[in-house]
């Protein structure tokens, strides 16, 4: 993807959180469910690295890094807007030296060294590579290392009403569920997904075969 429109997405990014960061942390828990589970079952090695790509205001990697101080943690997030409400809480909270944030694009990021988990909380709906973003992930996971997301799904076991105004509503913020993806997920990655509230969300854990293929040190 080129550079200039990924440009033009953070922009866009701005554009959606401008108002709403300031009221995120508050209102999020109410409706991103699966995201403090999907943390809490981690267990990277110790003194492993960990990477969430769409870090938001760095509530999961806060509640990370607070559990486990042997950890290395980066957050990556299209949207200078997020990243600024992600500073201040970090500082807040402390973990300066422990997190460290990137401004910077899941299909094209590329980390100072191999990773042990790669995490999409809620963000792969909304980015505009998805299967991009996964595929480059993948290939920086250390042997045993894991890509763990949650996300809207389709709401397939909604009535069409309720449904219809659900994807809508999401869409007003750029949000775009693509359970497709599940679907086409490339040779030589293990999926394991978790359909949850007839389809309001799904977790999963994407393990490619060669995880060890990301050299740098
Ligand atoms: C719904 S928020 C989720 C934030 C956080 N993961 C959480 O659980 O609270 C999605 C985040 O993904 C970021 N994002 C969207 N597209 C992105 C991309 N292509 N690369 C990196 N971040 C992206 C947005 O700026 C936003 O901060």
């Amino acid at each position: 993807m080129a550079l200039q429109e990924l440009e033009q997405h953070g922009e866009k990014m701005d554009e959606v959180y401008r108002w709403t960061r300031h009221v995120y942390d508050w209102t999020r828990p109410l409706f991103l469910f699966g995201r403090d589970t999907l943390v809490d079952g981690l267990d990277p090695p110790q003194g492993g690295r960990v990477c969430e790509l769409g870090c938001g205001t760095a509530h999961n990697l806060i509640r990370l890094a607070r559990r486990r101080p042997d950890l290395k943690i980066i957050g990556v997030d299209a949207s200078q807007a997020m990243l600024e409400v992600a500073q201040r809480n970090i500082l807040r909270a402390g973990l300066r030296d422990q997190v460290a944030l990137v401004h910077g694009y899941a299909e094209s990021y590329q980390p100072p060294d191999a990773v042990d988990a790669v995490l999409f909380p809620y963000s792969l709906s909304m980015m505009p590579e998805p299967a991009l973003a996964i595929q480059n992930a993948s290939g920086w996971l250390r042997e045993g290392g894991a890509i763990h997301l949650v996300d809207f799904g389709d709401m397939r076991g909604w009535p069409a009403g309720a449904r219809k105004a659900l994807l809508g509503f999401l869409n007003r913020f750029e949000v775009y569920p693509r359970p497709e993806l599940f679907e086409s997920i490339p040779d030589g990655i293990e999926l394991a997904a978790r359909w949850r509230l007839g389809g309001y969300c799904v977790s999963a854990t994407l393990v490619p075969a060669e995880a060890a293929a990301f050299t740098r040190r």
